[in-house]
């Protein structure tokens, strides 16, 4: 199958030298993008910068902004059977880029940002997929709920939820322990090493039916 999938952080730049980005290795998506082509997948990865090595036998499509990963995604999507939205997209980015380099003036300054388009929210009703839609959603409260309402709200067929308030996994982290939230049912799995939780997730979403 054709396999699309988002990693890494988004990149906003402010001035020619200053930027705002996410906390986000980029390690669950590429770990994602290795298990699906291992599995026989054709798999295109857009990505924000990360300092992974590109999977082998990945298509690979660099981004920087928010803006620029929903370009690529809207273009590529058509083409693709089940979409894995990995990225952790800022949900803000300055309202306007500096042409020069910003300079000190006062003790304070204030930065005027404006909300990104939700790239995943969009897949179904902007972008009309019709394939098998997953998502990412890191919290640190009340999981379950949270991630049952992302899944809901953005039409996904699976929500794979993390704690990031826990120190030991997450981010970083080579190790993850996550939670599959489906609309009518969730499933804890076992904590496990990014490569496993990978391999495992990809056998749990060839086998997700997309009824749309
Ligand atoms: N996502 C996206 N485009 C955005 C923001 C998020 O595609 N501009 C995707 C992420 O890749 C991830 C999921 O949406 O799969 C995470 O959603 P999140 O931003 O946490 O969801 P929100 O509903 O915006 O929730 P919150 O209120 O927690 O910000």
């Amino acid at each position: 199958m054709k396999v699309l999938i988002t990693a890494g952080p988004t990149v906003e730049p402010i001035d020619p030298v200053r930027y705002l980005t996410n906390r986000s290795s980029g390690k669950m998506g590429y770990a994602l993008a290795a298990a699906a082509a291992k599995r026989g997948h054709s798999v295109l990865l857009i990505s924000g910068p990360t300092s992974l090595e590109i999977p082998e036998g990945v298509d690979y499509l660099p981004i920087e902004s928010a803006a620029d990963m929903y370009q690529a995604v809207e273009s590529q999507i058509g083409r693709h059977e089940i979409a894995i939205f990995a990225a952790a997209v800022a949900d803000y980015t300055p309202a306007e880029v500096a042409g020069q380099k910003l300079k000190k003036t006062g003790d304070e300054m204030t930065l005027t940002l404006k909300r990104t388009k939700d790239i995943l929210g969009s897949a179904r009703e902007v972008m009309n997929f019709k394939g098998t839609l997953v998502g990412f959603a890191a919290e640190t409260e009340n999981i379950l709920e949270n991630a049952r309402g992302k899944c809901l709200r953005k039409g996904c067929d699976l929500v794979v939820a993390n704690d990031v308030s826990r120190q030991d996994i997450g981010f970083d982290s080579s190790e993850n322990e996550v939670t599959l939230v489906y609309p009518e049912r969730s499933e804890a799995l076992p904590q496990d090493s990014k490569e496993h939780l990978a391999y495992h997730l990809m056998e749990v979403i060839e086998d997700v039916k997309a009824p749309h």
